[in-house]
């Protein structure tokens, strides 16, 4: 018999370490005790049943994050299930489909400092301004369809819905393919999570090779026809004068656009809100005073507290001593994110969501280092121009008349709740 959900997280707090089983699915839900636990006992833990090492203090986590040398990001095939698996029928579908190719968030300086610079030009400051009027008209247009019923399911209805129309439009893709893309981040989320089965591997592996072929033929038409959209500037780019990105490469950068930009923006936005119902002190400050900078003070905030890129894998390059513990040359290790943003040696009181910390900014939910997130600024316009549009229509937020409380996803890299189910009033 399993035991109950209660047990799991009770016994997590009580056991020997060694006993601890940090990808039990709830514990993936509920991490905090258990991390806290880890910071102050075991800050280099090694997972009994995966051998990971879990790296959970703040100091220790940005050390890894800014010493690529020693902390590889190389390692495409022991950490995505479709790279490593040697089931023959998973394996003649993705054959129809391009290769798989180590570019930015799983490949090491200088190849990835070159790849990157293909994509700054379409994340530079003025791209990203130019891009304002279409995110504020799209929340707005969300909450239209929805301000009328007084409630709505808050994750699907607007945090899933914001990031994927900014990215739809900027992958060059008409907004009529939005359920593809949606179905398709769910199949690369899929095979990170580390708790696929069969079929749902093979059918991740059928909806990434339909994703390979879809862009392939839209990389085809900006390359022919360039736009005004991070798919032109990527795929036309020459860096240094060197030749343009191969169309395998070019897949690789926009499958990690795609997940890394929309799972995470989504589940801040929605935890954002979560946050404001259960710390009405909090919301009340952010009404009184609905400024600019208390609305990024709020998503600098939020973006600690939820932290949705949770763990990060790395490979050790050499034989590395940390706290007293070796961890042998190509051991696994994950930094863990969202556990360095709740030490309480960096943020005092740190499960405490507190507008007016004076750290704000030594949050790491974006990463440090050369891999620091890509989309951070694209990702914060997104959440500041949000939530300035839902506080200026919406107010009174709580949750639906009999709904229970939200709660989260198992997921071994990605944090975020499964659905809010809101209610507000209109502003008048
Ligand atoms: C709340 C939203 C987001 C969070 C919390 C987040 C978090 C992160 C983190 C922690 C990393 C570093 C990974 C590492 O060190 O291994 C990262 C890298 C990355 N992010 Fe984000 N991200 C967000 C939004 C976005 C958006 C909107 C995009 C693109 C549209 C994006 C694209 C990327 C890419 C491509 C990388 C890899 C960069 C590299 O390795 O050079 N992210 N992100």
């Amino acid at each position: 018999m399993t035991k109950p959900d209660t047990d799991v997280l009770a016994e997590a707090l009580g056991c020997p370490l060694h006993q601890l089983n940090p990808m039990h699915p709830e514990l993936l839900k509920q991490p905090w005790n258990m991390n806290r636990r880890l910071r102050h006992e075991a800050p280099v833990f090694q997972d009994p049943v995966s051998g990971i090492f879990f790296i959970s203090r703040y100091e220790d986590v940005v050390r890894m994050a800014t010493d690529h040398t020693t902390f590889s990001s190389k390692m495409l095939n022991s950490t995505r299930a479709l790279s490593s698996t040697a089931d023959a029928e998973v394996l003649e579908i993705v054959a129809q489909g391009y290769p798989q190719v180590a570019t930015m968030l799983t490949q090491d300086p200088p190849l990835q400092r070159r790849y990157r610079k293909f994509v700054d030009k379409a994340f530079s400051p003025a791209s990203l301004k130019a891009l304002e009027p279409f995110i504020e008209n799209t929340a707005n247009e969300l909450i239209d369809q929805f301000i009328d019923d007084g409630k709505c399911e808050f994750l699907s209805a607007f945090g899933v819905q914001l990031p994927l129309r900014v990215i739809v439009s900027q992958l060059g893709a008409p907004m009529s393919d939005i359920a593809l893309f949606r179905k398709w981040t769910e199949a690369f989320i899929g095979n990170l999570s580390q708790q696929l089965d069969r079929d749902g591997l093979i059918q991740a592996a059928k909806d990434m090779v339909e994703f390979q072929h879809y862009f392939a033929a839209r990389i085809e038409e900006r390359r022919l026809e360039p736009q005004q959209d991070i798919l032109s500037k990527t795929v036309n780019a020459s860096i240094d004068g060197d030749e343009q990105l191969s169309v395998a490469e070019s897949l690789s950068m926009i499958a990690q656009i795609l997940v890394a930009g929309n799972e995470t923006t989504s589940a801040s936005l929605t935890e954002g809100i979560w946050l404001l119902i259960e710390n009405p002190d909090q919301y009340a400050l952010l009404r009184e005073n609905p400024s600019a900078e208390m609305i990024s003070r709020l998503v600098e905030e939020v973006l600690r507290i939820s932290s949705p890129s949770s763990n990060m894998f790395r490979r050790a390059n050499e034989t590395v001593e940390m706290h007293g513990v070796t961890i042998p040359k190509d051991a696994i290790l994950f930094a863990r994110f969202a556990s360095a943003n709740q030490d309480e040696k960096q943020f005092p009181e740190p499960e405490k969501f507190d507008l007016m910390r004076d750290n704000l900014k030594d949050q790491v939910a974006f990463g440090k280092g050369v891999h620091h997130c890509l989309g951070a600024a694209l990702s914060r316009r997104e959440m500041n121009i949000g939530f300035k549009v839902i506080l200026e229509r919406l107010e009174n937020f709580r949750l639906a008349e009999g709904a229970s409380s939200p709660t989260f996803a198992a997921n071994a890299l990605l944090h975020g709740l499964s659905g809010l189910d809101l209610a507000f009033d209109k502003v008048s």
